[in-house]
């Protein structure tokens, strides 16, 4: 025995568990149908596979170069260029990482000092408040607000300060679906240069939108000098775990990025990445399919979870859609979702995770409002989980 208290140190211990691994968890002890965590439940394309078969078989086993194999951050740049019409140098502003965690982590740990204060959007992807404290960072926080979630410029504006290093913008958006408006990223771009801060946008879900199609923020006037594009694989070719992402940066950001990636991971999985360069030159019809394919998943869910007296808000982007609990009579989003796992046989995710919780220590009561069902599913698990939906009664809405 030791009389020493050893454990999880001071920074993460208010983190707890992902809720994405206990919902997850609670899914298989329940026998749950899951559309908790934001992983598809088919596999990605057989071309990007074969591709990684190939390249293990090649025997390329070893360690890459540690900000990605040059074909990779070349392939990034080449589909960059093809997406936003910017042109950036593949040996100094791309970095591959482990996905795009890897690279949130490696950004805050590589670009922010102690003190220093970083405005995130609630409802945030979960990684992100752990990772400006990795960094030592301080988290502000602004707002999206039913029933638009329109981004709040004024509140962003108030936020920002002289301590301020970053804005993290997302789009399109976990949880929420909302692809941010040209004059929404032009109103952050704005506050941004004014109060000569960076932003970092992370754009895992930039393939998936519905509507208007996703804008990057780092192509706005005066951006790209000061933006750090986060994006990976997994989304856009189905394949989460293979965990390949990218940072795209002017050098001397990069060099931040890199100088944190090193010790973090030193590289990527070598095979995977060379499969990622075969995945990043799919022709135009495959970005199409996925697009198609998403926009049917969406509308299938969003009638069964009408069907089961659930009022969602359609999502223009990502793969996710939230609703209101109000009705059912649950004192939160927590105990909502837990009814569901445990009684009703469904997993999803309660929004007051992507909250950072109140001078109280809690979460407040429109930040347990909400909870997020993810549709990267097969139309079986969708319909089986509506079918499950259904049979929960309803106790009138509030
Ligand atoms: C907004 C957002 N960023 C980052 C990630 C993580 O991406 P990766 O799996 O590439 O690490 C996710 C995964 O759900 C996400 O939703």
């Amino acid at each position: 025995m030791t009389a020493r208290p050893f454990g999880t140190s001071d920074r993460l211990r208010p983190f707890g568990e992902s809720v994405f691994a206990t919902i997850s968890r609670l899914a298989a002890r329940y026998g749950a149908v899951n559309l908790g965590q934001g992983f598809p439940n088919f596999d990605g394309p057989e071309f990007v596979k074969d591709a990684a078969i190939r390249a293990i078989r090649e025997g390329r086993g070893q360690y890459a170069r540690t900000f990605g194999l040059p074909e990779v951050t070349r392939a990034v740049a080449a589909r960059f260029r093809a997406t936003s019409g910017v042109e950036v140098d593949p040996d100094a502003e791309v970095t591959v990482t482990s996905g795009c965690t890897e690279a949130s982590a490696a950004v805050m740990l590589g670009l922010v000092n102690p003190g220093d204060e970083v405005v995130l959007v609630e409802p945030f992807y979960d990684s992100y408040p752990a990772c400006v404290a990795m960094a030592g960072g301080t988290v502000r926080t602004v707002r999206l607000r039913a029933p638009d979630f329109a981004f709040p410029l004024e509140d962003l504006r108030k936020a920002v300060g002289p301590r301020t290093k970053a804005i993290l913008v997302n789009t399109p958006h976990n949880p929420l679906g909302r692809v941010l408006t040209r004059a929404e990223l032009e109103g952050i771009a704005a506050i941004a240069r004014a109060a000569d801060c960076l932003v970092i946008s992370d754009e895992v879900y930039e393939e998936i939108w519905y509507g208007e199609p996703h804008l990057s923020i780092s192509t706005l006037p005066g951006m790209r000098e000061r933006t750090v594009v986060l994006s990976s694989l997994g989304k856009t070719f189905s394949l989460t775990g293979w965990k390949i992402g990218w940072s795209i940066a002017p050098p001397a950001l990069s060099a931040g990025v890199r100088a944190a990636h090193q010790f973090l991971t030193f590289c990527s999985a070598t095979p995977l990445q060379r499969a990622s360069v075969d995945a990043l030159s799919a022709p135009r019809a495959y970005y199409e399919g996925l697009r198609a394919d998403y926009r049917a998943r969406r509308d299938l869910l969003l009638a069964e979870l009408r069907g089961a007296g659930l009022d969602p808000y359609e999502p223009e982007g990502s793969y996710f859609v939230v609703a209101p609990h109000a009705g059912f009579g649950f004192a939160g989003d927590v105990e909502f979702v837990m009814h569901l796992v445990e009684k009703v046989g469904v997993a999803c995710i309660p929004c007051s995770a992507f909250h950072m919780p109140g001078p109280d220590g809690c979460k407040d009561a429109e930040a347990r409002s909400l909870v997020r069902f993810a549709f990267c599913k097969t139309p079986e698990t969708l319909r089986a989980a509506g079918e499950r939906l259904r049979s929960m009664g309803r106790v009138g809405r509030s």
